[in-house]
């Protein structure tokens, strides 16, 4: 789905209908669980997809429809599907492609809350995954893909160590064995990179982050290219067939999924999401360049052992950046402290600009421990593989002017 539209343009203007009742010109939220039939016959038209209309909230609702146009256009998608999380978005998105028996190579440093689900959880309903050190070297990929992956899932901008995917190498490993690629945006979002335009077959997002911005909502998506790599997923028959058009592989199985399992985005948090996705380009530049400033600053302190930003003249992924990353390298780095835990802990009690937070993406700058908090449960040997040490701090950095935020990690790293 091409646009004659700048970003800037289609994230206001993209995905908007006019709204014919009252000329509403923000799409407003439609609180309502049920939508009227007129008669008995408009019912029956509507489940059998003869009526176009809306039935209940769990299976379509305006406000919700108006903020997956818009993200399916600015991701170059040709459907997008808004849940309830990141999380309901990755599980929708992988069992909409997987079953019992199926497999799932993905990369060593994704989110933990990905690897935990594809580690801890998927396994017990018989899915497998394993984790490649490198998946940008087409050997590992190769040598860890089974008769049974039917998924390979890599992150756009992964964090802590901004371990930037050649996403068009992976694509090409994975396709020459009939397998579509996941690419989990949340980090890139598509003011930097849109992944489809590279060959991934289907983007998620944890919408809580950068495409809201504000923080006050927690939100996911799943973006279906029409890739034949996803066009002939069975559809499901449990959803009413009005709301999926005809159904379209992999796209209409997540929507009916995601009906059946039920993680329904409340359209309150459909509104919110829309407004913070208006803004989101202004944010981004903004943020990466605070984000690189904060990173060249901290790359010449010297407490500082080691910077993991990928927008970094010295970073090994700063190539792959150029390469797929527009206007910037994203706003989430690490940086590793040479005092090891006891230093990081009396920097973070010491800020007082910066949030202490495990959160991503928010206006507000964010900071954290990862050790401690998010990567506690790795075994010695995983965070040293993981290059996750006791000195490293994770920053998620917000809008402020930069000039405050690095005055206030200053005196914390003095204090
Ligand atoms: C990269 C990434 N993907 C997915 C998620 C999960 O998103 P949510 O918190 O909206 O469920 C997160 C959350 O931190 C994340 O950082």
């Amino acid at each position: 789905m091409a646009s004659e539209w700048g970003f800037s343009t289609e994230q206001v203007h993209g995905g908007v209908e006019p709204d014919e009742g009252h000329g509403a010109r923000i799409t407003p939220v439609y609180l309502s669980n049920g939508f009227l039939f007129d008669d008995f016959d408009q019912a029956r038209e509507r489940f059998a997809g003869d009526d176009p209309g809306y039935i209940y909230t769990r299976y379509g609702n305006p406000t919700i429809s108006g903020v997956e146009r818009k993200i399916a256009q600015l991701e170059r998608g040709a459907e997008a599907i808004a849940v309830a999380s990141g999380q309901a978005a990755l599980t929708i998105a992988f069992l909409a492609l997987l079953q019992q028996g199926d497999h799932v190579v993905s990369a060593r440093s994704i989110y933990e809350g990905t690897r935990g689900l594809l580690r801890e959880d998927f396994p017990r309903y018989g899915i497998t995954a394993d984790f490649v050190a490198d998946p940008n070297d087409p050997a590992q990929l190769e040598a860890a893909i089974r008769p049974n992956t039917k998924a390979v899932f890599i992150e756009s901008i992964p964090n802590p160590l901004n371990d930037v995917p050649d996403i068009a190498g992976v694509a090409e490993v994975a396709h020459a064995h009939g397998i579509p690629v996941i690419i989990d945006n949340t980090l890139g979002t598509p003011y930097h990179v849109r992944p489809i335009e590279h060959g991934a077959d289907i983007v998620v997002h944890s919408a809580s982050k950068f495409l809201s911005g504000h923080g006050s909502a927690i939100g996911g998506v799943i973006v279906s290219s029409e890739s034949r790599f996803v066009a002939d997923a069975p559809a499901e028959a449990s959803a009413p067939a009005g709301l999926l058009g005809q159904p379209r592989g992999f796209a209409a199985k997540a929507r009916s999924l995601a009906g059946r399992f039920g993680p329904t985005l409340s359209p309150l948090n459909a509104f919110l999401l829309q407004q913070g996705i208006e803004t989101l380009s202004l944010r981004m530049e903004r943020q990466s360049a605070n984000a690189l400033a904060i990173a060249q600053w901290l790359e010449a302190r010297p407490e500082v052992e080691s910077v993991d930003y990928a927008g970094l003249a010295r970073s090994p992924h700063r190539a792959l950046a150029e390469r797929y990353l527009a206007g910037g390298a994203g706003a989430v780095f690490a940086f590793t402290l040479r005092g090891g835990e006891p230093a990081a802990k009396d920097l973070i009690n010491a800020v007082k600009l910066w949030s202490r937070m495990t959160h991503l993406g928010d206006v507000r700058s964010l900071i954290l421990h990862l050790q401690s908090t998010t990567h506690t449960h790795l075994s010695a040997a995983e965070l040293e593989a993981n290059g996750v040490g006791p000195g490293m701090i994770r920053l998620s950095v917000g809008v402020e002017d930069v000039a405050d935020l690095i005055a206030d990690l200053e005196q914390a790293l003095e204090a």
